[in-house]
């Protein structure tokens, strides 16, 4: 079974076990509520290091106030069990006072390209929380390699920039999206949904879809995000973004030629913020 640990000088000691038999570390960063998403890192994880660490922390300072932070889904003990399942080394569960005590002063705040708008312009708070806790985080625990998803797509380009501009010697892997049967892609925040919503949200990996298939197919850039977006509009989300950029830099681009192409979405389903993306 995995050891769990939730003090810094827990943690020191058991990493200090670790480094002794010269294993390397790949790090997992979640905030629990574990899906089939969450285990594929975990698994790509385990192909690229000997020992493996998850963390499971929801951070309070990525959340802003009207955000979902006190009902964000909490399954400590299943959570342990498919961990123990996948046979993870570590699992470092600081709680909030831990991460940030009192006092706590100082921030990672990422800027340039990867931060600017898509959902840097909905929740202007996040990057911060995101960059100052998996900051704290490759600190802590220093892996060799670290597994984020790609349905985080900005979030994967602001940490593996951050993991570089600050020299935290960790390589930053991205994994592809894990998707339920129609579509949609698995996010702790679906149980939100209620069950008509839940029939509605695979629109979103629809709308991508044909979007994609229109541009692959030459269309004009701006209409065929369009046809996207209103396809959204129409099944009854709020969207507050349906975007191309560019895969790399996250630049807005006018044409494909411009490639490569990623197209992101946000958007509101009742209650529930859903955000995905994909290749083109
Ligand atoms: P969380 O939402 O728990 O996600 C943890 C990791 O799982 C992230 O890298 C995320 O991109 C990945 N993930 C989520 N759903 C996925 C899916 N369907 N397929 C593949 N990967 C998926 O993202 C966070 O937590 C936090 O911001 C964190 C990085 C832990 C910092 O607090």
């Amino acid at each position: 079974n995995p050891m769990i640990v939730r003090t810094v000088p827990a943690l020191r000691r058991a990493l200090d076990g670790i480094r002794a038999k010269k294993a390397t570390t790949a790090l997992v960063p979640t905030m629990g509520a574990l899906h089939d998403g969450h285990v594929s890192l975990v698994r790509l994880a385990k192909r690229r290091a000997r020992k493996v660490i998850v963390s499971i922390f929801v951070n309070p300072t990525q959340f802003a106030p009207s955000e979902d932070f006190g009902s964000y889904p909490r399954t400590w003990k299943a959570d342990v069990a498919r961990l123990a399942a996948e046979e993870v080394d570590l699992i470092w569960n600081p709680d909030v006072k831990t991460m940030y005590p009192d006092g706590f002063a100082t921030r990672i705040v990422p800027e340039g390209p990867a931060t600017v708008g898509l959902e840097d312009r909905f929740r202007p708070h996040f990057f911060g929380g995101v960059a100052t806790v998996v900051g704290k985080l490759f600190t802590q625990v220093r892996p060799d390699f670290a597994i984020f998803g790609e349905k985080d797509f900005q979030q994967l380009r602001v940490v593996t920039r951050m993991a570089r501009d600050l020299d935290l010697g960790v390589k930053v892997i991205g994994s592809r999206t894990v998707r339920e049967r129609d579509g949609l892609a698995m996010s702790s925040r679906n149980v939100y949904l209620s069950p008509e919503e839940r029939l509605t949200a695979p629109v979103l990996y629809r709308a991508m879809k044909e979007s994609a298939a229109r541009l692959r197919a030459g269309d004009d850039l701006a209409a065929a995000m369009a046809g996207g977006a209103e396809l959204i509009a129409k099944a009854g989300f709020i969207l507050d973004y349906f975007e191309a950029r560019h895969a790399e830099t996250l630049a807005p681009i006018a044409s494909v030629k411009d490639g490569p192409v990623r197209i992101l979405v946000a958007a509101r389903l009742g209650k529930t913020r859903l955000i995905d993306n994909i290749a083109v």
